[in-house]
């Protein structure tokens, strides 16, 4: 049985990704390799829909791409690339849009509320037909799975939908894919406002960023937000700041919640406060160190993004060839 084929794409971000990305998808990505035959790209095109710096767009590119590696993205098993670098998910996505409703793409709810952050009238056209790019960038790769949290599902369902119209209005050509819950997957919470998910589009100061100064982390984790308790016990519900720090050290130090309540059961949120830094800042350490020995060889890391892309090319254009000979191109 050859391995499952799976895809999952991440945007360029300022600064770097933070813990909850981390956490809730791009460590998945790491284990998913020993598993599946993992085709992983930064996708620049999204991030047009959105105004870019063209200077900034590239350099970000850049370091989420060397952030990816080093968090453990093996380049020798999955192929690693940049979206743009791979021109057939354009090619794919324009046959795709013909396929696409009108109706169908404006029921896009993550587009609603995108484009109403943008303002009444100025969002692009990119912006509502990004989630046809994305069904392109799955498609085309023949992905089995999909890695998706609960906010991809809507596209996943499209991409779906897709895939099975093309198939019947032109014959056998894609797999459907099915999405994929990620294992162990951890939803991470603002430190500031532990009702809201860890998120770039918040205040930094209840971020943290995997390439933030240690004395910076370790800060934000000083002052997150608790509650007027004593107790360190995992409470979601009554206790959503203390019960964040716990899932966090759990996450990452590979101890249960159960042996962390025991833990900390004679003291208090200073000493939970003091070792979630210290575990937070060890964790981070290897991978700040690695991603800048890599951005220190641009050259290097270019070849490497290069030799993925190829990789890459090497499925997308076997199935843009065979989709255009059906559709009569
Ligand atoms: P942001 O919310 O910072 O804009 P994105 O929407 O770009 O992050 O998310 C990129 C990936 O990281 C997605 O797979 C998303 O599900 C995951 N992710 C983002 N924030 C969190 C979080 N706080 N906890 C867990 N996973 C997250
Ligand atoms: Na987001």
């Amino acid at each position: 049985m050859p391995l499952p084929r799976v895809l999952s794409g991440i945007q360029p971000t300022a600064d770097s990704f933070h813990l909850g990305n981390y956490l809730g998808a791009l460590r998945q990505w790491v284990s998913l390799q020993e598993s599946a035959e993992a085709f992983y790209c930064v996708v620049d095109l999204h991030a047009i829909t959105l105004p870019q710096d063209p200077a900034t767009l590239r350099r970000n590119t850049l370091v989420s791409a060397a952030q990816l590696l080093a968090i453990g993205v093996d380049p020798g098993r999955s192929a690693l690339f940049v979206q743009s670098h791979v021109p057939e998910h354009v090619q794919l996505s324009w046959v795709l849009e013909c396929l696409t409703g009108f109706g169908e793409a404006s029921r896009m709810t993550q587009f609603k509320d995108k484009s109403q952050r943008e303002g009444t009238g100025t969002a692009s056209v990119g912006l509502f037909t990004y989630p046809v790019l994305q069904a392109a960038d799955i498609l085309v790769y023949q992905a089995d799975e999909v890695p998706v949290g609960e906010d991809q599902r809507q596209h996943l369902e499209l991409t779906r939908d897709l895939a099975v119209r093309f198939n019947g209005r032109f014959g056998q050509t894609f797999t459907v894919p099915t999405a994929r819950i990620p294992q162990g997957a951890a939803k991470i919470l603002d430190l500031q406002s532990p009702d809201k998910k860890m998120s770039k589009s918040l205040p930094p100061a209840g971020c943290i960023f995997l390439l933030d100064e240690p004395a910076v982390t370790a800060k934000k984790i000083r002052s997150a937000v608790t509650d007027t308790g004593r107790e360190v016990v995992f409470d979601p519900e009554n206790k959503a700041g203390v019960s964040n720090l716990l899932a966090i050290h759990s996450a990452l130090s590979g101890q249960s919640i159960a042996d962390l309540e025991a833990h900390f059961a004679d003291s208090g949120y200073g000493d939970l406060k003091k070792e979630v830094a210290e575990v937070v800042t060890e964790s981070l350490a290897p991978i700040r160190q690695r991603t800048q020995e890599l951005l220190d060889d641009p050259a290097e890391l270019e070849r490497v993004l290069a030799a993925g892309a190829a990789r890459a090319r090497e499925v997308a254009s076997r199935t843009v060839a065979e989709v255009y000979d059906r559709v009569g191109f």
